[in-house]
């Protein structure tokens, strides 16, 4: 369990993935995610078996007074650079605006950098995300490179703006 202010990140359960998939399924929450394709849950079975067990995904829900609200997660992991990717989402769109990402976003960098030790966490946002953008800045992201077009969303291509953040940096911020 990771507490926030407001938040508590509690480890994903597979009873959990029913509701994850609904939410990914909604356009407004995958699209940005780049997930482009229905899931299934058989499917999410099937992911859930081999990186969250496996822990080759760190997957959090995100909770607010016992309510499971989205998700935070880490995978992708390189060693011996100690590189990892984060991804977020607000699945119940009553949550959105009110702080809750960026606190979820603040806790799991806290312990990337803590627990887990690592050196650097990016994010990939699609330019057409500025709320993820501002919220990655906001935390402490820098805009790293650009993959022009480098994704077919929605009927068009969009670019791949990855962010990333050092753990000195969260350091300096404390
Ligand atoms: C991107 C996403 C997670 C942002 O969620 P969100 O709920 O808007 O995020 P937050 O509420 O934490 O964002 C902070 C905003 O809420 C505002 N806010 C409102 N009340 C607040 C409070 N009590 N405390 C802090 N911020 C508050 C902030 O001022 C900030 O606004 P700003 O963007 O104008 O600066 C959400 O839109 C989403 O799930 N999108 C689909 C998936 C996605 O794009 N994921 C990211 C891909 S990497």
């Amino acid at each position: 369990m990771i507490k926030g202010e407001r938040i508590i990140l509690l480890h994903l359960e597979r009873a959990d993935l029913p509701r994850t998939l609904k939410w990914l399924n909604n356009p407004e929450v995958g699209i940005p995610l780049g997930k482009t394709y229905p899931f299934n849950l058989s499917a999410t079975n099937q992911w859930y078996d081999k990186y969250v067990s496996t822990n080759k995904a760190i997957v959090f829900k995100i909770t607010v007074k016992g309510v499971h609200i989205g998700v935070v997660k880490l995978d992708d992991f390189v060693y011996p650079e100690r590189i990892a990717r984060l991804s977020f989402y607000i699945g119940d769109d009553k949550f959105l605006r009110r702080g809750y990402a960026r606190e979820a976003v603040s806790a799991m960098l806290k312990y990337g950098f803590g627990q887990l030790n690592l050196h650097k966490i990016y994010a990939r946002v699609f330019k057409n995300n500025p709320n993820s953008i501002k919220l990655c800045r906001s935390v402490g992201f820098k805009r790293e490179r650009v993959l022009r077009k480098e994704k077919y969303l929605n009927g068009a291509y969009v670019d791949v703006i990855y962010m990333g953040i050092l753990k000195s940096a969260l350091n300096k911020q404390r």
